[in-house]
């Protein structure tokens, strides 16, 4: 809690459709990855069943509005099998959102805590990483005041749809160094 007013909460399928009238803003779109959300109600049903079970999601509330979520996907470790290493669903994939008038108060911050501390604490994860363009100086703020550790540095790696080939960085952070 670093805003006052602001709550943490889980998914519901009205906090999807309150996301959706803002998730497409250009200036919210600018940096992301993912460019749509094509199917809208599949996107909410999505959310109004979440349950929480093998992926963590997290929404921010600011005086009853929805402004953020935090989303960690689970994904499997890269290696060798068959050594005794566990390798399924041990790394989780972390993304953020927040709507841009209520940025610079902490709110990815504070839903970016919550996802690696469910990563570690509940889902059992050994790593999560996370990528943005090198150019999207609040993202990768928001994981290195996390104590995220800059793995790469990808020269012209990543493709903008207006910018063209950009750098890009990949963060990363193991169990045995959250510090919550
Ligand atoms: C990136 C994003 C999630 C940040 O959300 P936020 O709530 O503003 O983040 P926080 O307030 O927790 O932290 C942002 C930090 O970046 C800093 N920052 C922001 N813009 C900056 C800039 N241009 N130069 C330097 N620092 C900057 C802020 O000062 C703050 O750091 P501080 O606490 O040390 O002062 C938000 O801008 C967003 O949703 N953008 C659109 C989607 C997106 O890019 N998601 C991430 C995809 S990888």
């Amino acid at each position: 809690m670093t805003t006052s007013g602001l709550r943490l909460t889980s998914p519901t399928g009205e906090l999807a459709e309150q996301f959706l009238t803002w998730r497409h803003r250009p200036d919210v779109t600018r940096w992301f990855l993912q460019q749509r959300i094509e199917d809208a109600e599949e996107y909410v049903a999505e959310w109004a069943a979440y349950d929480g079970r093998d992926h963590h999601r997290v929404v921010a509330v600011l005086d009853g509005a929805m402004v953020g979520q935090a989303a960690l996907g689970v994904v499997d470790g890269m290696g060798q099998s068959g050594n005794g290493a566990e390798l399924t669903g041990r790394e989780g994939r972390l993304s953020y959102f927040v709507h841009l008038d209520h940025a610079g108060r902490g709110i990815a911050t504070a839903l970016a805590r919550d996802a690696l501390a469910n990563a570690f604490a509940r889902l059992g994860l050994r790593r999560v990483q996370a990528g943005c363009f090198a150019d999207n100086v609040a993202s990768w703020r928001v994981m290195e005041k996390l104590g995220m550790r800059r793995e790469q540095h990808g020269v012209k790696d990543s493709f903008h749809a207006e910018l063209g080939w950009i750098d890009g960085y990949t963060y990363a952070l193991l169990a045995e160094e959250w510090k919550g």
